[in-house]
């Protein structure tokens, strides 16, 4: 069988058995399965596999995704934040979770600090299209919270099939919340700023999110200085060798 239909029917099965146990829960049948929790787990960790497995296209890790109630964060949104830009990015931007605007319009990054993003991304002679944008949570946290470790927890095997399905030549983490996770590191941002950090053989830069530069508009300066970097860094991955 080829590798496209493999992973098919893989992404059919996990649609599938979601299904079935929507149904069974909607219809106050869980005596149908055989231990309460065993269905659902062993579920829960072939669906893990499967997105660590790297083997899935964007479209089929949003399938997979679907309507997300994997944490408390599906009562209070609008709607799924999944991620915009080129399948095919050199560069992802990796923010920490959906705001108002977002969890509106579907889109990550589209409110003030979005714009920003944008005008970040002009800065160095991209555009919005040629990267991709996604955020370590899908879903929005009441009034902005800071996400919360089980959510992060959650969503974690959806990011990282993000970035095995783009394969992207650099990540630019913004913040805090997507430093500390895509590193693993409790080192604060101010530390891990201003060098390439290395997230599973793929450079890494942080800098600060663009909501904490709209409120510390003295830290541009700094922020510029990394996105130099960022550009510097994506010239030379992004540049055919010269003979
Ligand atoms: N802040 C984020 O971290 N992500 C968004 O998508 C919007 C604001």
């Amino acid at each position: 069988m080829s590798a496209k239909r493999l992973r098919q029917e893989a992404a059919d099965l996990v649609k599938k058995t979601q299904e079935f146990l929507e149904a069974q829960q909607q219809l106050g049948l869980d005596f149908v399965r055989g231990t309460p929790e065993a269905p659902a787990r062993d579920q829960a960790r072939s669906e893990r596999e499967l997105l660590l497995s790297g083997t899935l296209s964007l479209e089929e890790i949003r399938q997979v995704l679907g309507d997300c109630r994997r944490c408390k964060l599906h009562a209070h949104r609008t709607q799924v934040v999944f991620g915009v830009g080129s399948p095919q990015a050199d560069l992802v931007f990796v923010g920490e979770a959906p705001g108002a605007d977002e969890d509106a319009q579907g889109e990550p990054f589209v409110g003030r600090a979005g714009q920003l993003l944008t005008r970040m991304i002009e800065a160095i002679g991209l555009k919005r299209e040629q990267v991709y944008i996604c955020n370590v949570l899908k879903s929005r946290p009441p009034n902005n919270r800071t996400p919360e470790p089980d959510e992060i927890a959650a969503c974690e095997p959806f990011l990282v099939a993000q970035l095995k399905a783009i394969k992207p030549k650099l990540i630019c983490a913004l913040g805090a919340i997507a430093a500390a996770n895509l590193l693993k590191t409790k080192v604060p941002l101010s530390k891990l700023r201003g060098k390439f950090h290395d997230y599973q053989g793929i450079p890494l830069l942080v800098t600060y999110h663009p909501a904490y530069l709209l409120r510390n508009p003295n830290e541009k300066k700094s922020a510029w200085q990394d996105l130099q970097l960022l550009q510097k860094e994506y010239l030379r991955l992004t540049s055919p060798p010269s003979r």
